[in-house]
C-alpha cells in the first residue's frame, strides 16, 4: 500500500508515473517537523536503499548526501556520489519504503548524529513523499518500481564484455585492441571510444585525421562483431562556426546566467555551454543529434558529465585571478595560504556556480540548484526518447553517469570514476542492490578500477564478479597502467574468467529480464529473502543474484578462498579452466571456501536450476537453445527462462519457456 504527501509547492521531477491522490499528513511512524521527516529506528532495523552512495548495503550509521556530484574520489568520508536516489526501506518489525521527490538535495542522516534515529531533511520545504507498507523488502521494492515505470533494455549484445580505455585515439589503436583480443581468444563484444574519439571534444563529431572513415570503421568492426560505444558529454564546445554550437545559441537552447546570456563554463574542450536538458524543446534537439552517429552505424553511447561537472565556471575563474592577483605581492600568513589554496581547488563544482544559473524547466524559469539531481536524467531521457524515434524496432545501448529516480526507465548507469582499489571491488558488490532497489538494472562498476593503476590480481578478482554485472567493462583513466585483459601474464586466466560470463549468458539475461518486465531485482541482499535468518541479514558481501544463486566473491589481495554463510544448504559449482565442477553441497552455516585466483564460485540452491551456455567469444557465437542445466535436490523446480531475439524493443514475459531439470 502507498501513500502519498505533498509538502508545499513541489516541484514536478516526473519520477513517478501513477500518482495516488495525495493524503493529509499526520504524524505516525515518521514524524515532521522543521522540515526535517525523523523516526526511530529498532536496534535490529535495516536500513536498505540510497542507490548509489558510499558505504554498506545497511546504509545505517552515516550521513548522506542525495546530490549528483562528479567527485572521484569515492572514499567513505563522502556524502555524495554522481546519483540522486532518495528511497530507502526501513526493514525492522514492520517494513517501510520511503520515497523523498525532489529535485534538490536531501539529507539523509541514518543513525549519525544520534544511533537510533533517522533523519531525513530536504534542502526546501517543498517536496512530495511516499510512503510504501509491505510484507518484504522485495514486495516493497515491486510496489515502488510499479510507480516509477519499467527498467530500461539494453540490446543482448550489451551483455557482452567491453574494453574501454580513455582513450583509444585512433582507429588502428581500436584494432590493435580488437586483434589481440581475438588473437588471444579472449571473449570481447565492444569497444568503447572515449572522449578523444572526437574533434577536439565536440559533440557529435569525429576527428577526421584519426578516423578518417568513420561508417567504414564502425562496419569493419560489426564484422568483427565488436560494436563500438562512443561517449557524449553534457557540455557543448563554444566555438564559432561548430555546428551544434551555433544552433544551441540561435535557438536559445543554453541555460542562462543571472543575466540571460548563455552560462559558459569549462568542461573538456574548454569553454562551453550546456543545453538546457531539461528544457523539453532544447531536449529534444539535443537527443536528435544522436542521429549523426546512429546514421554512421552506432548502436550505443554513454552519457557523461552530465552532473553536470564544472571545471571552472567563466565567472569563477575571473574571481579567482582576480583573487591572485591581490595576493601576488603579499607575505601570505598561514591561514590566507590555507584560504588561497582552498579557492583554487574549489574551483571545480563549486555551489556558487550551480546556483549561478538557469533552466526553463516546463515553462517556469528554475535556477539550477532547485532542480540540480534533474540534469543527467533529463539529458539520457532526451536521447532515450529521440533514440526510440530514430530506431524504433531496435534497442540501443545507453547508459549515464548521474541519474535521478525515473532515470532508469531510459537507461543503465555506471558507477563513475573508482579506483583500482580492493575496497571499490567491495564497493561495487554492495552498491549491486541498491541501484536495482531502484530500477537501475543495467549497471556496473569500471572493472578493475578507473583511477590509480589496477595489479593483475585485482583485475583478476573484479573480473570474477563483473561476470554477473549486466554492465561488464573494463575502463580505465589517462596515464594509469593499460589494463586490456591480455596484456598479464595470466591470460589463460583471464581468458577463462572472462569465458565464464558466455556461459552464464543464458542465465544472466533470463534473470534480467524477468526482473525488468517484473519490476524485481536481479541483485539482492541475503536479508531480502532470508529475513528471519539474523545472520544472513548482516551479510554484506554476498548477493543473490536471480532466483537460484548466490555469489561470494573475493575482494581481498592475496586471499586463496574465504569464509561464506550459506543460509540455506546449497551446492557449490566451481568455473576452472573452462570447465564446471560440481563439488561440495553444504548445509546452512559457515564455510571455509578455497577460491584460488581465477575461480569463480557460485553456490546454487537447491532445488533450483542454473542453466549454462557452451560459451563464446562473442555474444552472438552463444546458443541460448542448447543448454546444460545444473540442479541438485528431490524436488527441483521448473526453471521459468526468458529469451528473445536480443534486439527487438517489443518483449514481454509472456510465452517464456519453462526448462525441467
Ligand atoms: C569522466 C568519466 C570517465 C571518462 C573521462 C574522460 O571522468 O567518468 O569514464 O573516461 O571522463 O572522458
Amino acid at each position: 500500500m502507498t501513500k502519498r504527501y505533498v509538502f508545499g509547492s513541489p516541484i514536478e521531477t516526473d519520477a513517478i508515473l501513477c500518482k495516488p491522490d495525495a493524503e493529509i499528513w499526520q504524524d505516525g511512524r515518521l514524524s515532521f517537523q522543521d522540515n526535517a521527516l525523523s523516526c526511530e529506528m529498532e536496534d535490529e532495523e535495516i536500513v536498505y536503499g540510497l542507490g548509489q552512495a558510499v558505504r554498506g548495503i545497511n546504509k545505517r550509521g552515516w550521513i548522506y548526501e542525495s546530490n549528483c556530484t562528479d567527485d572521484p574520489r569515492h572514499t567513505e568520508d563522502k556524502h555524495s556520489l554522481y546519483g540522486a536516489h532518495n528511497f530507502l526501506i526501513l526493514d525492522g518489525e514492520s517494513k517501510t519504503g520511503i520515497f523523498v521527490d525532489t529535485p534538490s538535495r536531501v539529507v539523509f542522516d541514518i543513525g549519525y548524529t544520534e544511533s537510533h534515529m533517522l533523519r531525513i531533511v530536504p534542502q526546501t520545504p517543498d517536496f512530495e513523499l511516499y510512503l510504501i507498507q509491505g510484507e518484504t523488502p522485495d514486495e516493497i521494492v515491486r510496489q515502488f518500481r510499479g510507480l516509477t515505470g519499467r527498467s530500461y533494455i539494453p540490446p543482448l549484445w550489451a551483455f557482452g564484455y567491453g574494453q574501454s580505455r580513455w582513450s583509444y585515439c585512433s582507429e588502428e589503436e581500436v584494432r590493435q585492441v580488437v586483434k589481440n583480443y581475438r588473437e588471444n581468444h579472449i571473449p570481447l563484444d565492444s569497444v568503447y571510444l572515449d572522449i578523444d574519439y572526437m574533434e577536439r571534444y565536440k559533440d557529435f563529431t569525429v576527428d577526421q585525421e584519426r578516423f578518417p572513415d568513420f561508417g567504414a570503421f564502425v562496419e569493419e568492426m560489426k564484422r568483427e562483431r565488436i560494436h563500438l560505444v562512443p561517449i557524449i558529454d553534457g557540455g557543448v564546445k563554444k566555438e564559432d562556426g561548430y555546428e551544434v554550437y551555433e544552433e544551441g545559441k540561435e535557438k536559445g537552447y543554453f541555460c542562462k546566467d543571472e543575466q540571460g546570456e548563455d552560462f559558459v563554463l569549462g568542461v573538456w574542450p574548454g569553454r562551453c555551454c550546456l543545453p538546457d536538458m531539461l528544457n523539453e524543446e532544447a531536449g529534444r534537439w539535443f537527443g536528435r543529434k544522436y542521429r549523426i552517429l546512429l546514421d554512421q552505424g552506432i548502436d550505443g553511447f554513454w552519457n557523461d558529465m552530465n552532473e553536470p561537472a564544472i571545471f571552472y565556471s567563466e565567472q569563477g575563474l575571473r574571481e579567482v585571478f582576480e583573487k591572485i592577483d591581490e595576493y601576488r605581492n603579499q607575505n601570505l600568513d598561514i591561514q590566507t595560504f590555507f584560504a588561497f589554496q582552498n579557492m583554487v581547488a574549489g574551483i571545480s563544482n563549486n555551489p556558487k556556480d550551480y546556483a549561478s544559473f538557469y533552466h526553463n524547466y516546463k515553462g517556469e524559469k528554475y535556477c539550477h540548484e532547485k532542480v540540480h539531481n534533474l540534469f543527467g536524467y533529463y539529458m539520457t531521457r532526451s536521447a532515450a526518447q529521440a533514440l526510440e524515434e530514430l530506431s524504433p524496432d531496435k534497442r540501443i545501448l545507453l547508459f549515464s553517469r548521474a541519474s535521478y529516480i525515473g532515470m532508469h526507465r531510459y537507461g543503465g548507469i555506471w558507477q563513475g570514476d573508482n579506483n583500482s582499489w580492493w575496497s571499490h571491488l567491495l564497493l561495487n558488490i554492495k552498491m549491486m542492490p541498491s541501484l536495482n532497489m531502484c530500477g537501475f538494472l543495467y549497471t556496473g562498476a569500471d572493472i578493475g578500477g578507473f583511477g590509480a593503476d589496477v595489479t593483475e590480481d585485482l583485475l583478476i578478482r573484479w573480473l570474477s564478479f563483473g561476470v554477473f554485472t549486466p554492465l561488464m567493462r573494463n575502463h580505465a583513466a589517462q596515464g594509469t597502467r593499460e589494463q586490456e585483459a591480455y596484456r598479464f601474464e595470466s591470460r589463460e586466466l583471464m581468458r577463462n574468467v572472462i569465458g565464464v560470463r558466455y556461459l552464464l549468458l543464458p542465465y544472466l539475461y533470463s534473470e534480467f529480464m524477468k526482473a525488468a518486465l517484473g519490476d524485481g531485482m536481479m541483485f539482492r541482499p541475503l536479508g531480502f529473502l532470508y529475513g528471519d535468518d539474523p545472520v544472513a541479514r548482516r551479510v554484506e558481501d554476498q548477493l543473490l543474484v536471480g532466483d537460484s544463486i548466490m555469489i561470494a566473491p573475493v575482494y581481498e589481495q592475496n586471499a586463496v578462498g574465504r569464509m561464506v554463510y550459506l543460509p540455506e544448504t546449497m551446492k557449490l559449482l566451481r568455473f576452472r579452466g573452462g570447465q564446471v565442477l560440481e563439488e561440495a553441497v553444504y548445509q546452512k552455516g559457515h564455510v571455509w571456501v578455497e577460491m584460488p585466483l581465477g575461480d569463480v564460485c557460485v553456490f546454487l540452491k537447491k532445488n533450483r536450476i542454473l542453466p549454462l551456455s557452451e560459451g563464446g567469444e562473442h555474444v552472438a557465437e552463444v546458443d541460448f537453445e542448447n543448454l546444460k542445466l545444473y540442479s541438485f535436490g528431490e524436488d527441483v523446480k521448473p526453471y521459468d527462462y526468458y529469451t528473445d531475439d536480443g534486439e527487438s524493443r517489443a518483449c514481454e514475459l509472456a510465452g517464456m519457456k519453462t526448462l525441467a531439470g
